[in-house]
């Protein structure tokens, strides 16, 4: 199935456009008593998307979602690189919502107990199909390497079938990372995919043809691509770019 592939002037209609989705989900749930699940990306594109949802002020739109992470760095919650301080700082800090709403990935402890930690969390509050937890909704970021989430190529995270989630490290860093899987990602009922600027242009030149669909040129390359392995099972797979990151299409 070819991805819901939008090409957008600014990074800030992008964001207009990912809040208006969030609404019209949060006001048309599928189950009135059952929690929204959202995985939120990290990096730097999402923060002018969450600066944008930290505008609805609709208490009641909050009142049953529950915010995770795709990945987090092991770093503690304050530290700049943190995934969960560019949210909060963003958006979480500037809404109404329960401490028991927000699971952040606990970057601050050891990462093999983290790991457990953390998927038991997801296990206990995400519904369950395929024997995998399922997301409401999973946004994602891409590296210009390919990379989603912290599952960099040729790592042995992108090829762990099995867990829910893994220790990474970063190619160029060293940087430990805690990253939800491929297995959890492909499984949920909605993925979109932030993507914005120049220095993005190349790599999604290689993933995509000129209308959005996955070249089946370079597949060998495309494997390469852990953003290009994001193929949910029934879910919705969005592509949103901005004109720089999509300008060599
Ligand atoms: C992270 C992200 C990572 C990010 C991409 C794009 O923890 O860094 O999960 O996958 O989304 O590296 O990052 P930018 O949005 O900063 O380009």
């Amino acid at each position: 199935m070819n991805p819901d592939f939008r090409i957008f002037n600014h990074i800030q209609t992008l964001a207009e456009t990912v809040k208006h989705d969030l609404i019209s989900v949060l006001r048309n749930p599928t189950s009135p008593t059952q929690a929204f699940n959202i995985a939120l990306a990290g990096g730097s594109t999402p923060r002018t998307i969450y600066e944008q949802w930290a505008m609805i002020q609709d208490d009641s739109l909050w009142s049953k979602v529950h915010f995770f992470w795709g990945d987090e760095r092991c770093v503690p919650p304050d530290h700049d690189e943190s995934n969960y301080k560019m949210a909060y700082d963003s958006f979480l800090s500037r809404i109404d919502v329960e401490e028991d709403q927000i699971h952040r990935i606990h970057g601050e402890e050891n990462p093999e107990a983290e790991v457990q930690r953390y998927a038991h969390e997801i296990k206990s509050h995400l519904q369950i199909s395929n024997n995998t937890p399922k997301f409401d909704w999973i946004l994602l970021g891409m590296g210009t390497d390919g990379h989603t989430a912290s599952l960099f190529p040729n790592s042995p995270a992108v090829k762990e079938q099995q867990l829910y989630c893994v220790i990474a490290q970063h190619p160029q860093t060293g940087q430990k990372r805690i990253s939800l899987t491929l297995p959890v990602i492909n499984n949920a009922k909605k993925i979109t995919f932030l993507v914005t600027g120049e220095d993005k242009a190349q790599i999604i030149s290689e993933i995509f043809s000129h209308t959005g669909e996955f070249t089946v040129a370079k597949k060998n390359k495309l494997s390469n691509y852990p953003a290009a392995q994001v193929k949910p099972q029934s879910g919705i797979l969005q592509w949103y770019l901005d004109e720089a990151a999509s300008s060599l299409l």
